[in-house]
């Protein structure tokens, strides 16, 4: 990644991808800017990262317009946004049991969010600039109880799409990650998360889930690639052939 010098907002890098996404880029030369609802989240990762005069911490919810509005008015002037914010929690159930808050709370943070990072952030962009969203597997290997991530999954990239046209010559694209091994699984296993993980595994052309770090370096690409717009790139360890 040629990121030195640059500026780039993490939302979700308190935690998993957003959190190896914001150790790379720090590594590489970049200032950093990570914001998550929870002060707790973004204080541990702080001192997991290290680098304090190149890495600043927002706590802000994406869902609020206000805080959004907020958000970049304090970063002020940068170079890339990448949101990989997704609240799941009571999401993942059969139609009978799903409860329409936790659908809600999905399209927020997934869809809604990012439509607010987009809208506040790219005024603040440079025109070489980027946003990169996050959608997900779920949208191309939809399972039972997963309807609202595959319908918001596949929402988000409709919406890249159009914003890539609108925001040009800013760059927008989202990745799509497969099964990867992240804090987000307790909400879907509970205590099963690290078996359930191991016999996905097993299912997988490269027979492993991915770890953050394999999504960090896709975003990193996608940032730095000035040919790349309006595009989804997968990164899902041959999911979808299977
Ligand atoms: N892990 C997988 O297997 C997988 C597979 C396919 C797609 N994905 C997608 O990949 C993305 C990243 O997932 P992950 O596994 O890295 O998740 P994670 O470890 O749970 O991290 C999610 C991050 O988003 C923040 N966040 C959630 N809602 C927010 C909001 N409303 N405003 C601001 N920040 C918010 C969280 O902090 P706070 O809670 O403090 O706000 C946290 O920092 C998500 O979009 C997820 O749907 C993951």
């Amino acid at each position: 990644m040629d990121l030195a010098n640059s500026k780039i907002l993490i939302v979700g890098g308190s935690s998993g991808m957003g959190l190896a996404l914001a150790r790379r880029c720090l590594d590489a030369g970049a200032d950093v800017v990570i914001a998550g609802r929870n002060e707790d989240k973004l204080q541990r990762a702080r001192t997991q990262l290290g680098n304090p005069a190149a890495l600043d911490a927002v706590a802000t919810d994406i869902t609020r317009e206000d805080q959004v509005a907020d958000l970049f008015g304090r970063i002020g002037r940068l170079d890339h946004i990448v949101s990989t914010a997704a609240e799941i929690e009571g999401a993942y159930q059969l139609l009978p049991a799903l409860e329409l808050k936790a659908a809600q709370r999905v399209v927020e943070s997934k869809l809604y969010g990012p439509l607010l990072l987009a809208k506040h952030g790219a005024p603040m962009l440079s025109a070489a600039g980027s946003i990169t969203f996050t959608s997900g597997i779920a949208a191309y290997r939809p399972a039972a109880r997963g309807s609202v991530v595959a319908a918001v999954n596949a929402a988000l990239e409709g919406l890249v799409r159009a914003l890539a046209v609108e925001l040009a010559p800013i760059r927008v694209n989202a990745v799509s990650p497969g099964w990867v091994d992240t804090p987000i699984w307790s909400f879907v296993a509970g205590d099963r998360k690290d078996e359930m993980l191991a016999a996905m595994a097993q299912r997988l052309p490269v027979g492993r889930v991915g770890q953050a770090d394999d999504i960090a370096d896709a975003i990193g690409f996608l940032m730095g690639n000035g040919f790349t717009t309006g595009t989804t790139l997968h990164v899902e360890g041959g999911h979808r052939l299977v």
